[in-house]
């Protein structure tokens, strides 16, 4: 009586899906978020605040939606954010996603918190397959610097510190369970405390001293381009271009950290017209995450000025559901959506996507 993999029609499909047949424990790691999920619901209200201002009589017969992303070519402006714990979902965990992500052309961020090994994960990808690393940053430094240049040797071509995260948020969902399950055998050497959910159990090493002094440091350990995860506000952004840094990526943390922060793509309208003012708009690359499952998501990011976007949950759902086959339907459909997308809004290539194609009014006055 579980749907088939072809009834899945869009993104939001496979949660559905997820939900009836995960694990209770899983389905409550990947789903929670913060206090009453207030932010995780605006994640998905923002976007349903912008609206399209298509050109006509555009001749759409061939679009391409390929970008760059901190350099690498992509086949589509998404890539698979980092989401820690995913043997939780699926016995072979991120490589699974590893696997899609070369099918597809796009780039997958590893993260720290990873079920397989960091190793497991970068041997499971293709040749010139690209891969970032998520950073979460270790009290014990020459820990954090190990690691760091361990990707680096092993071929990663990002580093993306998460900054969101000086503490793990309440997910309330999560707490309630207890939590022992095999999933939670993440590599990072640390003692776990398993009865306040899985995201209390595997955080204690993480540094809240975390300041921007240290980011000159990072600079000195890693050639590799560095982006701050987690930005939340322009002022900050201003910030990470004077720091050197090369992108920033806007996100609340799927909702999970700061409850009542505001949604990436509204931090984006915000940031946009401040960085053109101040000629940095060429200064740094703009991601943002959260809240993205469709396509028409996507273009309301790109028109709004974001390099990319991240997507985080659906992927483990389609994972947890339909393993490989759902991840690749799952990221098949988004590029679907996005030939028609770009087509119906009148763009032929995502440089042509610019402000003047959306109405985000409504983002401000609501
Ligand atoms: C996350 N996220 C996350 N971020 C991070 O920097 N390090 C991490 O270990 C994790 N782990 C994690 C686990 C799970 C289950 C989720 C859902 C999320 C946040 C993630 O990278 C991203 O910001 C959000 O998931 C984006 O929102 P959507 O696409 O899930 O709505």
């Amino acid at each position: 009586e579980m749907p088939l993999l072809e009834q899945c029609y869009n993104l939001l499909d496979f949660e559905a899906v997820a939900r009836r047949v995960m694990k209770k424990t899983a389905w409550g790691y990947y789903s929670s978020a913060a206090d009453d999920e207030i932010t995780l619901r605006e994640n998905h209200s923002a976007f349903h605040r912008i609206w399209f201002r298509p050109r006509i009589l555009v001749d759409v017969e061939k679009v391409d939606f390929s970008t760059t992303m901190l350099g690498t070519p992509c086949s589509i402006p998404f890539y698979v954010t980092a989401t820690a714990l995913g043997k939780l979902g699926h016995v072979e965990g991120e490589v699974v996603l590893t696997r899609s992500a070369q099918k597809h052309n796009v780039v997958q961020m590893i993260p720290t918190l990873a079920s397989c090994a960091f190793d497991e994960i970068v041997d499971a990808a293709g040749p010139g397959q690209v891969q970032w690393l998520q950073l979460y940053v270790n009290k014990d430094r020459a820990i954090t610097q190990r690691i760091v240049q361990h990707a680096e040797r092993r071929g990663c071509k990002g580093l993306f510190i998460t900054v969101d995260a000086p503490q793990l948020g309440r997910r309330e969902k999560d707490m309630r369970m207890k939590f022992t399950d095999e999933g939670s055998n993440v590599q990072n050497g640390q003692a776990t405390d398993t009865s306040q959910g899985a995201a209390r159990a595997i955080s204690s090493f993480i540094d809240p001293s975390l300041s921007w002094a240290d980011i000159p440091w990072f600079r000195s350990i890693t050639k590799m381009p560095i982006v701050l995860k987690g930005v939340q506000r322009v002022e900050d952004v201003v910030k990470a271009v004077e720091a050197g840094v090369q992108g920033v990526v806007l996100s609340n943390h799927g909702g999970r950290q700061l409850e009542f922060a505001r949604s990436a793509v509204e931090v984006l309208a915000e940031t946009m017209p401040v960085l053109r003012e101040l000629g940095l708009e060429d200064k740094i690359e703009i991601y943002v995450d959260g809240g993205v499952r469709r396509a028409t998501d996507i273009l309301k990011a790109l028109c709004l000025g974001a390099k990319g976007v991240g997507i985080g949950r659906p992927f483990l759902y389609a994972m947890s559901a339909y393993g490989q086959d759902g991840v690749d339907r799952a990221m098949q459909l988004l590029k679907d959506e996005m030939e028609m997308g770009m087509r119906l809004i009148g763009a032929r290539t995502i440089a042509e996507l610019n402000p003047g194609m959306v109405d985000a009014r409504s983002l401000f006055n609501h």
